[in-house]
């Protein structure tokens, strides 16, 4: 069968990687969490107190990004070190979002995800991945779903990880990030022309997979 690129792009907390990581195993590709990326990159200007564009410019060539297999699951390496654990919080997603906002950090790490792709057999999710990394993208999905239902996500997630969230800091985050991602002048979320959208406010699991995996499948045709 035809290997394939799988773009996902959406909203922040709308279950992207889930759903990516579900696509990947069941079609036995490999997953990459382009978010994961960006957030790495924030971490590390967070440790090294890089404030200004500048700073972060100058830097860009010190940060080298990975992926390693741990415990069954893909973790991000930073510089050889796997920040899986580090890079879920509020504080980093935001610095994410801020540094996601500049050209040269975009070029730098959509550079190295193009390169990922070259072979095919590849689910990427992210922002920009059906309208920048992947326009050729045989199969684009953008996911959407409410922002209060995205925020109780977030809450949910942030509480099991032994966080004590307040969910309407976390709603307002949800919304900031959302307007950060959708009107930065560099590559903005947007949907693409050719995308298929699914709006999983209202859809448990099993039947968001089942509309995905049939998507793919007629995109393999
Ligand atoms: O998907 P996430 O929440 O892990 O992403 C963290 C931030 O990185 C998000 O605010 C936007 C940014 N991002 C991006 O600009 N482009 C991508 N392809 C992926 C993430």
């Amino acid at each position: 069968m035809n290997k394939i690129i799988v773009a996902i792009d959406g909203y922040s907390s709308c279950g992207k990687s889930t759903i990516a990581k579900a696509l990947a195993k069941y079609a036995g590709y490999t997953y990459v969490d382009t978010g994961a990326m960006y957030r790495a990159i924030g971490l590390y200007t967070l440790r090294h107190g890089l404030t200004t564009e500048a700073a972060i410019l100058a830097a860009l060539p010190k940060i080298q990004i990975g992926f390693i297999l741990a415990d069954g699951a893909q973790h991000v390496t930073l510089n050889g070190e796997d920040v899986e654990a580090h890079i879920r919080t509020l504080e980093v997603g935001n610095r994410a979002s801020e540094i996601s906002q500049i050209k040269e950090v975009r070029a730098f790490l959509v550079a190295q995800q193009q390169q990922m792709g070259l072979q095919k057999g590849i689910v990427m999710d992210g922002r920009d991945i059906g309208t920048v990394v992947f326009p050729q993208a045989e199969l684009k999905l953008f996911l959407t779903a409410s922002p209060e239902v995205r925020a109780q996500r977030r809450f949910d997630e942030l509480k099991e990880k032994g966080g004590q969230p307040v969910y309407e800091e976390v709603l307002k985050d949800v919304n900031d990030r959302d307007y950060r991602d959708t009107h930065r002048a560099e590559s903005p979320l947007r949907q693409a022309d050719d995308a298929i959208v699914v709006d999983n406010s209202h859809l448990t699991r099993e039947e968001q997979m089942e509309v995905i995996y049939k998507h793919f499948e007629n995109a393999c045709k």
